[in-house]
């Protein structure tokens, strides 16, 4: 029985392996964060030299990736990234995700944004029927952290600010639990979350989803597009 942490690298191992051959020379790489992306940034420094840099979507990821070696730059310095690869909290057979839990949605949708391709990187414990048994993550600019919470219990959501956490944009998160949803709901709920003012970003990456979706478990791992 291979346990998480095992799955977790050979997904991405095999995104490693599937990227690859889409890079060349002067490729800019897209990351994401992670503890499943931690074990891909490992992996692809052994390829270093096949890229030319990385753009990061986290401080955290851009320390991993400078101790390799690996060149971060700036999305500022970029007009496109020939890939993105990034985990999940939670992801459907539409290749719709959840994304937060790590705290670095905002900047992971605004990178993943740039990229030709969104490759999402899991161990089969991510993938879901129904959005929910993973509480939506919801950046928040401070101030705005209880008016935001007012107006996602309207939503039907239970938020829960992550106390102490703050994020690489000075934001807050707040979890919010019970908001059940699939592909259709969770396409309107991203938009009606964004629009709440004070909301940063909300962890639904319904609008701009996976390309491609690689999943390890027990059985070996399936790369579905
Ligand atoms: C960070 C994220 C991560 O991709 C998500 O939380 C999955 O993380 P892990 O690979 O550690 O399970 O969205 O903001």
């Amino acid at each position: 029985m291979l346990t998480q942490d095992q799955l977790k690298l050979s997904a991405a191992q095999s995104a490693v392996s599937y990227v690859l051959p889409l890079l060349n020379h002067n490729s800019v790489v897209g990351v994401g964060t992670g503890s499943t992306v931690n074990f891909f940034i490992d992996e692809l420094a052994k390829h270093k030299h096949a890229f030319a840099a990385a753009v990061s979507s986290s401080n955290r990821s851009t320390e991993r990736m400078s101790k390799h070696g690996i060149k971060v730059v700036s999305l500022n310095d970029v007009t496109s990234l020939d890939v993105y690869i990034d985990g999940a909290d939670e992801v459907n057979s539409d290749f719709i995700m959840v994304k937060g839990g790590g705290g670095a949605l905002t900047q992971e949708k605004i990178v993943a944004s740039v990229a030709k391709s969104f490759v999402c990187i899991v161990d089969e414990s991510k993938l879901v029927d129904k959005f929910g048994k993973f509480p939506l993550p919801v950046e928040v600019v401070p101030l705005a952290r209880n008016a935001v919470a007012r107006e996602l219990k309207k939503l039907g959501g239970t938020p829960v600010w992550r106390e102490g956490f703050i994020t690489d944009n000075n934001g807050h998160i707040l979890d919010v639990a019970n908001l059940n949803s699939n592909s259709e709901i969770a396409l309107q709920l991203e938009s009606r979350i964004n629009n709440i003012p004070g909301v940063i970003c909300c962890g639904y990456f319904a609008q701009n989803k996976a390309n491609v979706v690689v999943i390890s478990g027990q059985q070996g791992v399936k790369i579905l597009k």
